[in-house]
């Protein structure tokens, strides 16, 4: 296509076209380890208007919406298309609602992709109704490319020994699969219609990719994955068919500085696991066995026994726990 308006800055590339269309011209197969994407829900622009139930004056108009009757084939075009730009074990996140959602399902499989979790984004903007529930969450689909090893953090944010005030797991706590996030709030900033929080695209972003890895965003919208990706120092490839959009938003995200909010992260603390991920050798296995029948007996707690068996084979807790349930 002829006339694709990019704009390319620090590194990252921003093309006002159909996203098909551009990442055909602009992206080669395999080069992407990280999509995510938050595509037109297919369900019409003023019902988002009050779905969201706030102030419209500093939304930019121009999104662009796809017709119910068009979003199988939509659907499956653009998925095929991230299929595509993935590396072996690249990555996709896409959020979704429910009135597509075996659309989007179908098509991410149809694709060749293979699902990795199917988390809920749970938030607290829902519509009031009289006669049935709230609907109060969205999908986030996390599905990877096969052949290759996918990229997940384990310890992105939190050790895997930080415990919280009640004694509990925070790295548990936070790879749990439903996710309580609130919108932000940007009172007199332009914003996008349905423009995702910050927080939920950085966890992402954490987990799932390195600094310098190439993120792609398939419907820039506002880009709040822009921001998150180039704000902890990753690439960025984006794209948006609105002229209007485009011209709205991209100059502020084409300025944002690389690495810009990688201080703003919490530090994780991580656990001194020297061992995770080696094989267990027959001697090793019998010497837990041995070692937890023996601090048991000298009358420690199991959660004593297991710390002290974390330290001596350089494991973590979860190791230790699945090794003894082993037997
Ligand atoms: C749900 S919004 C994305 C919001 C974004 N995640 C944010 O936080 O601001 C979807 C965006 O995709 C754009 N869009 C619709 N069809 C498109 C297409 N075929 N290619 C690229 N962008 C498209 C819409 O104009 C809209 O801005």
């Amino acid at each position: 296509m002829v006339g694709m308006e990019a704009v390319s800055h620090n590194g990252n590339l921003f093309v006002n076209a159909d996203c098909v269309e551009g990442a055909r011209r602009f992206l080669a197969d395999g080069s992407v380890d990280l999509v995510v994407t938050d595509p037109p829900y297919g369900i019409g622009g003023d019902r988002l208007d009050r779905h969201y139930n706030r102030d419209e004056s500093h939304v930019v108009d121009g999104y662009v919406e796809i017709p119910r009757s068009e979003y199988a084939a939509f659907t499956r075009a653009w998925t095929a298309e991230a299929a595509r730009v993935l590396r072996p074990g690249g990555a996709l996140f896409a959020v979704s609602g429910y009135t597509h959602l075996y659309e989007v399902l179908g098509a991410l499989r149809a694709a060749g992709l293979v699902e990795v979790n199917h988390i809920v984004w749970k938030y607290p903007f829902g519509v009031w109704t009289t006669r049935k529930f709230v609907s109060s969450h969205y999908h986030v689909l996390y599905w990877a490319k096969p052949g290759g090893r996918r990229t997940f953090h384990l310890e992105a944010r939190y050790g895997a020994d930080e415990r919280g005030t009640g004694g509990g797991s925070l790295n548990y706590l936070d790879r749990e699969d439903v996710w309580v996030l609130g919108r932000e709030y940007k009172p007199g900033r332009a914003k996008n219609r349905n423009e995702l929080p910050l927080a939920l695209i950085e966890k992402i972003v954490q987990y799932a990719s390195s600094e310098g890895d190439l993120v792609c965003d398939l419907f820039l919208g506002g880009g709040s994955t822009a921001r998150a990706a180039i704000g902890l120092n990753r690439r960025f490839a984006g794209f948006e068919v609105s002229a209007r959009i485009f011209a709205a938003r991209v100059p502020e995200l084409a300025a944002l500085v690389p690495g810009e909010r990688l201080a703003t992260l919490r530090r994780p603390v991580p656990a001194h696991v020297p061992n995770r991920g080696r094989a267990w050798t027959g001697d090793e296995q019998a010497a837990v066995r041995d070692g937890y029948a023996r601090y048991r007996g000298d009358g420690l707690t199991r959660g004593e026994a297991v710390a002290r068996l974390c330290a001596e084979f350089g494991r973590g807790r979860f190791a230790i726990e699945k090794r003894l349930r082993k037997g």
